[in-house]
């Protein structure tokens, strides 16, 4: 699969021509990563954070929302939910919050591993080395790191660095995890106002030039209460990538095809767009993993990175209960075990 090849098939009109590349990207799942779809159990520690982000609804300047942050209490509740529930992994995420102090994340993961067989996989943000280091250290298998488009422009653009910092560079981030000896994630947004389909393409290449453990992609979806909240593009005339679940679904499958052992889930961002069908259609494009969400529910509503997300609503046994009708809908079956990734365990 080569750069024009993936040009051809974003490009490609919707309908029959692009189920072939549904197809290969299902069979390519099958035969790396099979049947099993593994559990995460996802945990929103914090809707605290200092970044600005243009897209995202937990900015700093977003003054409509109450900011929260989960105590160690609740966090290892969430853990023992997940026990219960049968999921191999605990995911905790969260804003660039100062209140989850090296110290604070250090001593959760020691709680969580002396406690729990669970592998813990770790999303938040851009981090110094040395918590990284410490964390790893503390127990930490996995980070999760999205580099959102490999277009530097648009991504600075997107990402207003802290006052008096250069801009970051995600990707040499990605490879000091990797040097870390995490099990490491990235991924990105479809439909960033400014995106073009040959930034996209450059992406998905760029996901295989990283050789990625786990590749976490959806549409970008517009929040009112953030600077790119119209989801316009004011810059008329450029090839702008839609924002869609169809879109969507073809980086999906184009992430699974040039990553082949990579876990890759069916992110919230597909069932929030299409409630009914999204997160099921992921897992049929190449997705091989599910999020349900664990975060207790009354601070849900407030990790609104996106409007109207789903399962906002929903309690941790509901959101269980509802990812497993939806593995066995489709003659699939729920992972057991940690479910790291096969090509991570390749390599090691
Ligand atoms: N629409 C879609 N995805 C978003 N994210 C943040 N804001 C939005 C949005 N408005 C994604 C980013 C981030 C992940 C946790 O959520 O890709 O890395």
């Amino acid at each position: 699969m080569n750069y024009q090849d993936i040009i051809r098939w974003l490009k490609c009109p919707p309908g029959p021509e692009v189920y072939p590349l549904r197809d290969r990207a299902d069979q390519i799942r099958q035969q790396y990563v099979g049947d099993a779809v593994h559990l995460r159990g996802l945990v929103e520690l914090s809707n605290i954070c200092s970044r600005n982000c243009l897209y995202c609804g937990i900015r700093r300047d977003n003054q409509a929302i109450t900011r929260y942050r989960l105590t160690a209490d609740e966090v290892l509740d969430c853990a023992r939910k997940a026990v219960d529930f049968g999921f191999g992994t605990l995911v905790l995420q969260g804003g660039e919050d100062p209140g989850l102090s090296k110290d604070f994340i250090g001593e959760l993961i020691s709680l969580i591993k002396s406690e729990t067989n669970l592998a813990v996989t770790l999303s938040l943000g851009e981090r110094k080395v040395d918590e990284w280091a410490a964390w790893r250290e503390a127990g930490a298998d996995r980070y999760l790191l999205r580099f959102e488009t490999s277009n530097s422009q648009l991504f600075n653009y997107i990402h207003p660095p802290r006052d008096g910092h250069a801009p970051c560079d995600r990707i040499s981030m990605l490879k000091t995890l990797q040097s870390l000896g995490y099990e490491t994630g990235s991924g990105v947004m479809i439909g960033i106002p400014g995106q073009t389909y040959e930034d996209l393409a450059r992406d998905i290449e760029l996901f295989g030039e990283l050789s990625l453990d786990m590749i976490g992609v959806g549409p970008f979806i517009p929040h009112p209460q953030t600077p790119l909240g119209a989801g316009q593009v004011s810059d008329a005339g450029i090839d702008q990538v839609p924002g869609s679940v169809e879109m969507g679904l073809r980086v999906l499958a184009l992430a699974r095809i040039v990553c082949p052992g990579a876990n890759i889930p069916s992110t919230t961002a597909f069932a929030t767009l299409d409630r009914q069908a999204g997160r099921e259609m992921g897992l049929c494009w190449g997705a091989n993993v599910v999020m349900p969400n664990l975060t207790p529910l009354q601070y849900r509503k407030l990790y609104e990175i996106y409007p109207s997300k789903a399962a906002s609503t929903e309690t941790a046994e509901e959101s269980r209960d509802a990812a497993f009708r939806q593995i066995e809908h489709l003659g699939r079956t729920p992972g057991s075990g940690r479910g790291d990734s096969p090509h991570h365990l390749q390599q090691t």
